[in-house]
């Protein structure tokens, strides 16, 4: 890798900030120096990062002169706020929040799917949603040999997707369920322990929530798809770490499902895992940790001629959130866009 980048991190007490400090040292991120960021309620706390405590300042409109990249994991609303002040300052923003995502000029990417479009950057670039990366992950080498024309896709969705704050009621409601006691919820709208909501994010006119929404506009948008065909039901389930997802897709030509098998054994970032005769098949309990996606019960959807299934698991906080970011940053350097 080439020269060293100032690093700043918004959102480093969170779930996904946490995990970004944790892979940069992993991944050996050229680092000159990291600022870490965050709400003026972590002022200084201190994280450790490798043998090194670092403060947490809090993040405002000055915090980015001199950073040659932001990693934004923190809220809508921060990210809203602050990444064009951060990158007006010059540093290049890779972005987890949803908001930016619709913008024309900001790709939303999946380095192994899009890469190319990162040089399309104007100093902005987003992560799809945590569940749809892995789907479009695993998509996308059959549709390069073989155009995917519809997916129906089911997810189920943990609860670290909603940050720390999820996490903690997950815990609490199913510790007062399991001792006889009421479960209060406070982040969903119902209790979750023991529970499955089919409500992630707010219902639209059409029907769908938002989440099922974002499906749509960004797999058409990461896949250079405008007209795909696209539905979604998402349904949050009582796990903590690792979104799974029911994939149904209708190619151009039909295919078996040891050619499918075969095209995902090669791709990249992909683990097939689909051994039904052992009960094998990736699960959020074994895939929490990974890097890899996972993917399996690949078999003919019997109800259309150029159908498939598959079944489709990944840490939420990995592939979906800050590995990707920083698999995007690594890229920037590669491809000198930074
Ligand atoms: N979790 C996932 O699987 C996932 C996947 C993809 C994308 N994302 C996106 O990543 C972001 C972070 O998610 P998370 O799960 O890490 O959430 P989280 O655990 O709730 O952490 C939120 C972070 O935001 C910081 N924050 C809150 N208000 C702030 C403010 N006013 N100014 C500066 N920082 C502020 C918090 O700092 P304090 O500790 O000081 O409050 C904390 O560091 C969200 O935008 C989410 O949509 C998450």
């Amino acid at each position: 890798m080439s020269r060293a980048l100032s690093v700043a991190i918004v959102g480093a007490t969170g779930l996904v900030g946490r995990e970004l400090i944790r892979l940069l040292l992993q991944r050996r991120f050229p680092i000159k120096s990291l600022r870490l960021l965050a709400s003026s309620r972590s002022v200084g706390k201190k994280l450790l990062v490798g043998e090194q405590e670092i403060e947490v300042q809090e993040a405002n409109h000055n915090s980015f002169t001199g950073a040659d990249i932001a990693f934004f994991g923190a809220t809508p609303e921060v990210s809203r706020n602050l990444v064009p002040a951060a990158a007006r300052a010059g540093a290049v923003v890779i972005d987890d929040s949803p908001v930016w995502r619709t913008e024309p000029n900001v790709p939303i990417v999946v380095p192994e799917v899009n890469g190319d479009d990162l040089a399309e950057h104007r100093g902005v670039i987003a992560i799809p949603s945590s569940f749809i990366t892995p789907i479009v992950l695993a998509l996308w080498p059959i549709h390069r040999l073989n155009p995917v024309k519809r997916i129906i896709v089911d997810s189920y969705q943990a609860v670290s997707a909603t940050g720390a704050r999820a996490v903690a009621e997950l815990t609490d409601q199913s510790r007062a369920v399991l001792d006889g006691n009421k479960a209060m919820p406070h982040i969903y709208p119902h209790q979750i322990a023991f529970n499955l909501l089919p409500e992630i994010e707010v219902f639209l006119d059409n029907g769908y929530t938002k989440e099922e929404w974002k499906m749509v506009q960004e797999t058409r948008k990461i896949m250079h798809e405008p007209d795909l065909l696209v539905s979604a039901t998402c349904v949050r389930v009582p796990v903590f770490v690792g979104h799974s997802a029911a994939v149904h897709a209708e190619l151009s030509h039909p295919m078996t499902a040891e050619e499918i098998r075969d095209i995902l054994r090669e791709a990249p970032g992909i683990t097939v895992q689909d051994e039904p005769t052992i009960s094998l098949y990736p699960q959020p309990w074994t895939a929490a940790g990974h890097d890899t996606t996972f993917v399996g019960r690949l078999r003919q959807d019997l109800s259309h001629p150029n159908g498939f299934a598959m079944w489709v698991v990944s840490d939420n906080l990995r592939k979906g959130a800050a590995l990707n970011s920083i698999q995007i940053a690594e890229e920037l350097i590669a491809r000198n866009l930074i």
